[in-house]
C-alpha cells in the first residue's frame, strides 16, 4: 500500500513510519509522497535523506482555499497513495480532499481524545492544559479525520503515567516515544491489513 505522510514541522512521527518501513512492520508501505505545509519543515530533510518524493504546500500561496485544497488533492492522487496520514501536520483538511479520502485520512493526536484537543491544541499546549489540569494519565491518539479538528472516529489510543514532577517538555517527549511513535506506525498496519471498520462514527479493530 502507498501511503501519503502530511508533515509541518521536527518529522519525528514521520521518521517512526520511515523506520518501520525498513526494520519494522511497515515493510510492504511505500511512502509515495511526503507533504510539508512549510518549507521551513525539518521533516523535509528526513524526506531528502531517505529518497522520499516531497513537495510543499502552503495555503498562503493559494489565493482561495478551494484552490489549495485542490492542489493538496492532486498531489496526493498523483502519488498514488491510498491512505493520507497527518504526522503533525498543522492545517485543517479542505473539505475536497475530506469527502475524496473520506474513512482514508488519519492523524496523531498527543493527548487522549475527547481530551485537550480541538482548535489550538497543538505543539506543546496539550500537554500545559494536561498538567495544569492534574491529570494522572496522558498519551496519544491515532484517529480518522473529518472537516472538524480532533473529532473523527477513535482508532488507536495509548497512555502514559503522568508524573509530579513532569513539566510539559518532558512529558511532550515521554508521550512521543512511548506512545506517537508506537501506535502511528500500527494504525497504518492495521488498516493495510483491512482490519478497521467504521460505523456510526466510532473505528472497530476486527481480528
Ligand atoms: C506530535 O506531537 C503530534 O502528535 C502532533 O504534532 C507533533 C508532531 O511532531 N500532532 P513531529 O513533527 O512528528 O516530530
Amino acid at each position: 500500500m502507498k501511503i501519503a505522510v502530511f508533515v509541518s514541522g521536527g518529522g519525528t512521527n514521520l521518521q517512526a513510519i520511515i523506520d518501520n518501513t525498513k526494520v519494522g512492520i511497515l515493510k510492504d508501505i511505500e511512502i509515495s509522497l511526503v507533504l510539508s505545509s512549510s518549507s521551513g519543515a525539518y521533516a523535509l530533510t528526513r524526506a531528502s535523506d531517505n529518497n522520499l518524493r516531497s513537495v510543499v504546500i502552503n495555503a498562503k500561496d493559494y489565493a482561495t482555499r478551494d484552490e489549495w485544497d485542490l492542489a493538496v488533492l492532486h498531489a496526493v492522487e498523483e502519488s498514488g497513495a491510498e491512505l493520507i496520514v497527518l504526522a503533525g501536520y498543522l492545517s485543517l483538511i479542505g473539505p475536497r480532499t475530506v469527502r475524496e479520502y473520506s474513512n482514508r485520512i488519519i492523524n496523531i493526536h498527543p493527548a487522549l481524545i475527547p481530551s485537550f484537543c480541538g482548535a489550538g491544541m497543538y505543539g506543546i499546549k496539550p500537554h500545559e492544559a494536561a498538567l495544569a489540569r492534574g491529570v494522572k494519565v496522558s498519551g496519544a491518539t491515532v484517529h480518522f479525520v473529518n472537516d472538524k479538528y480532533d473529532s473523527g472516529p477513535i482508532l488507536l489510543q495509548k497512555a502514559v503515567d503522568v508524573r509530579p514532577d513532569d513539566t510539559p517538555e518532558v512529558l511532550q517527549k515521554r508521550i512521543m516515544r512511548e506512545c506517537e511513535w508506537n501506535i502511528l506506525p500500527r494504525a497504518i498496519r492495521l488498516i493495510a491489513d483491512g482490519k478497521v471498520e467504521i460505523k456510526d462514527n466510532i473505528a472497530y479493530v476486527i481480528n
